[in-house]
């Protein structure tokens, strides 16, 4: 398979060494030339991958072609574009609805919206695709999970989860913080929050019937220190304005989405 990107920044770079990880280099890669850097470095390291002349080249050269550039840059980039007909189209661009990119690439008539994250480069995580597209299930299988969604408003919603995770490092930070101010040396209390959080991580599919609600009551012995933070965190309403913050991003993609 040939796959071209418009846009070559930090997202299309963790798709590429991704998918340049997989056996047998099955996808040869077609960039744009800007960021010029990073598209340099990427075809300088990976064979079958190789920088376009411009925007239009990819567009020429590839059938499936993803668009990577930032939403503000979009609407100046793809109308100057020549797509075809028979182009599919996956656009990564967050904040640009379905109808937004289809108007600004006809006539192509096969648009996808998929939503990957940065840990896609070591084929980690999970990517969002909406509509249902069998060949971009299997592309991003390769990659990760994929989760299929039927509306766009599922896929909304869902895309507000990715707004979270610069909240989750800051709460580790502060774990971390607190513990080189209790005398802990930096990389030890680093390792240790890391290989905790890790393991964490796999506890939902190791106990695949057990809803997040319930993980919490297991970790929260009653009496116990997991108990204390949760039901003083709790107290001082920290889950709500959580909650409330993800109703405010939730309305600036929706209003987005709908303009
Ligand atoms: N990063 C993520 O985790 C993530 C996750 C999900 C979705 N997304 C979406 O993916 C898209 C790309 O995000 P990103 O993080 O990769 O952004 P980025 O690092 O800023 O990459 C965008 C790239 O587009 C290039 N560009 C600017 N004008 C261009 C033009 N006229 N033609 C071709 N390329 C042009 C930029 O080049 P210069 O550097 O030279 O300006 C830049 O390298 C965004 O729409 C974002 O919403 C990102």
């Amino acid at each position: 398979m040939k796959l071209g990107f418009i846009g070559t920044g930090a997202l299309t770079s963790a798709i590429v060494v991704g998918l340049k990880s997989l056996d047998g280099d099955p996808v040869s890669v077609v960039l744009s030339p800007r960021n010029e850097e990073i598209a340099a470095k990427l075809a300088s390291r990976y064979p079958n991958t190789r920088v376009a002349a411009d925007n239009q080249e990819v567009l020429d050269d590839c059938d499936t072609v993803m668009l990577a550039v930032r939403p503000q840059d979009a609407h100046q980039v793809l109308p100057e574009l020549k797509f075809r007909r028979d182009h599919h189209l996956i656009s990564l661009i967050a904040t640009l609805s379905h109808e937004e990119i289809a108007g600004l690439t006809a006539p192509a008539s096969r648009v996808t919206k998929a939503l990957p994250m940065p840990m896609i480069a070591r084929r980690l995580g999970a990517t969002i695709i909406y509509p249902p597209d069998p060949d971009v299930t299997a592309l991003f299988g390769g990659l990760g999970k994929v989760i299929e969604v039927e509306s766009s408003s599922e896929f909304d919603a869902l895309s507000v989860v990715t707004a979270t995770y610069a909240t989750y490092f800051k709460y580790l930070d502060t774990i971390h913080r607190w513990l080189k101010a209790h005398d802990v040396p930096d990389t030890k209390g680093r390792d240790y929050i890391a290989a905790l959080f890790t393991a964490l991580g796999h506890a939902p599919e190791t106990a695949p019937e057990a809803d997040f609600t319930h993980l919490a009551q297991d970790y929260a012995t009653r009496g116990g220190i997991n108990e204390q933070v949760l039901k003083e965190l709790t107290a001082r309403n920290v889950f709500d304005a959580l909650a409330e913050s993800l109703d405010g991003v939730h309305r600036r993609i929706s209003a987005v989405g709908a303009t």
